[in-house]
């Protein structure tokens, strides 16, 4: 079927807004590499990546061994994780599922969420032992809160600022884990806190636990982020607070943040879309990088972008005043809309036809309707997956790293169409392996983690039961 001039011409003008062609991602990753080295150097810019430290200072050998609960709290859902690790990289885990209410994303009182927390974590020890939780053992808990948060100390974190949409009140500023204990003992849970873990540090290390080839965690999800092992003496912003006792040429595993990549808004090309994204978030200004290419907005960019051609008179001319409204209603759509938009392979566009007919009450959304939804998703979902491996070559250049495996989490990379070949086909544009290179052969590979945020928070407790019980910092 063909479309009309209007629409294709429509369309060439989003993808040019839409696109960016390897000399971009070149200069992008050329100055995330100098954000990632000032992050580490100088913590007085706001608008700098926050390159945090999660106190991990050796790599697992897949030998720890230990019972150890993990609360998942990631963003759009929790879980509990009991991992029992039985050394040799083996291991056996039995988790929980909960649903995250949806108003906690922006609830005005923070006990809420912490006690929802721990109601979770109640649920599932009796659950698991029917007959009555255990009085006798004290189970230690690494809590993956997935939020920048500065760390003294493993098992301490400040939430520095929410990201992914979360707004409560209260948390902003203040150390989580006695928020989280508070409300454990209350309860009278036989849980202590022992490791505070970003997700992308669970990916890292739970990956690393049986495949040594593992250089970086990243999430790619609800939000987007990356962690990896720098050398201590690079890491001079944190002098003083990393103890006499650890070696200069130790490693410690960083959590970047760097969802908050060029917020100073230097490289990264925006479009009108981006722009309304981020003045209507709760953090304007803050996490610029994320809001490019994090599940959390991909399908906010593809609503704002369909109402624009609405009001220009391109697309979806004859809707009702209801779909307006939904049209105008922010975050209407997650970011599946758009990957099932692209999945749809007819020729007549069917499954499109009747997500429109499902979602936006269109009854009857013409071939050009879906054709420009569908691209304009394809637009969307290839910048999200062609930026999103600037943090991999950055880390990797500053690392030198040439061969060496990324694992990897998140809705978008586990689920998103294309998403994961779009990637693994941008580092090899920006790399300038040969096209007709196999996956398998790509010397960076962006593989599944394993689950970071239940095995690699309890690999990570572990390692720090292990360095505390060597009276280690
Ligand atoms: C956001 C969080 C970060 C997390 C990422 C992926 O960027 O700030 O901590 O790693 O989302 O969940």
């Amino acid at each position: 079927m063909t479309v009309s001039n209007e629409i294709t011409n429509s369309l060439k003008e989003l993808e040019n807004e839409f696109s960016v062609p390897k000399e971009t991602l070149l200069k992008i990753i050329d100055y995330f590499v100098e954000e990632l080295n000032r992050g580490l150097v100088d913590g007085s810019d706001p608008l700098g990546i926050p390159m945090n430290l999660q106190w991990v200072m050796e790599y697992p050998t897949g030998n720890e061994t230990g019972d150890y609960l993990a609360l998942d709290f990631g963003g759009t859902n929790l879980r509990v994780v009991m991992v029992h690790l039985l050394g040799n990289g083996k291991l056996e885990t039995d988790q929980g599922f909960y649903k995250l209410p949806s108003n906690m994303r922006t609830t005005n009182d923070r006990n809420e969420l912490f006690d929802f927390f721990a109601e979770c974590l109640e649920k599932f020890l009796i659950d698991k032992h029917p007959s009555g939780i255990p009085e006798n053992q004290v189970f230690p808990l690494g809590f993956t809160f997935s939020y920048p948060a500065s760390q003294k100390r493993i098992d301490s974190g400040v939430l520095q600022r929410w990201t992914k949409g979360f707004d409560i009140p209260g948390v902003e500023g203040e150390d989580v884990v006695p928020l989280l204990m508070e409300k454990i003992i209350k309860r009278n849970l036989p849980i202590k806190v022992v490791a505070l873990i970003n997700d992308t540090c669970g990916a890292l290390v739970a990956s690393r636990y049986v495949n040594p080839k593992t250089e970086m965690g990243c999430i790619f999800g609800t939000g987007v982020n990356g962690s990896y092992y720098e050398i201590v003496s690079n890491i001079t912003k944190f002098k003083g607070l990393i103890p006499n006792d650890i070696p200069e040429n130790s490693l410690m595993l960083i959590n970047c943040e760097y969802g908050s990549f060029d917020n100073a808004h230097k490289v990264i090309p925006r479009t009108k879309y981006d722009l309304i994204i981020d003045e209507t978030s709760p953090r304007p200004g803050q996490q610029t990088f994320e809001k490019a290419t994090a599940g959390f907005y991909l399908g906010d960019l593809l609503r704002l972008t369909l109402l624009d051609y609405y009001k220009k008179g391109i697309i979806f001319q004859n809707i009702s005043n209801e779909t307006v409204k939904i049209l105008e209603t922010e975050h209407c759509i997650d970011a599946s809309f758009p990957s099932f938009l692209e999945s749809d392979e007819s020729d007549d566009l069917k499954t499109c036809k009747k997500l429109f007919n499902d979602v936006f009450k269109i009854e009857n959304a013409s071939f050009e309707d879906c054709y420009f939804a569908r691209k304009a998703s394809e637009f969307i979902g290839t910048r999200a997956a062609r930026l999103s491996t600037c943090g991999i070559s950055a880390a990797a250049k500053k690392r030198n790293y040439e061969s060496f495996d990324v694992a990897a989490d998140g809705s978008l990379y586990l689920k998103y169409t294309k998403f994961a070949e779009r990637a693994a086909d941008a580092l090899a544009e920006t790399f300038g392996w040969p096209a007709d290179m196999p996956y398998e052969k790509h010397p960076i590979k962006i593989v599944k983690s394993l689950d970071g945020s239940g095995v690699g928070a309890a690999v990570i407790a572990a390692l720090a039961h292990n360095r505390q019980s060597k009276g280690l910092s």
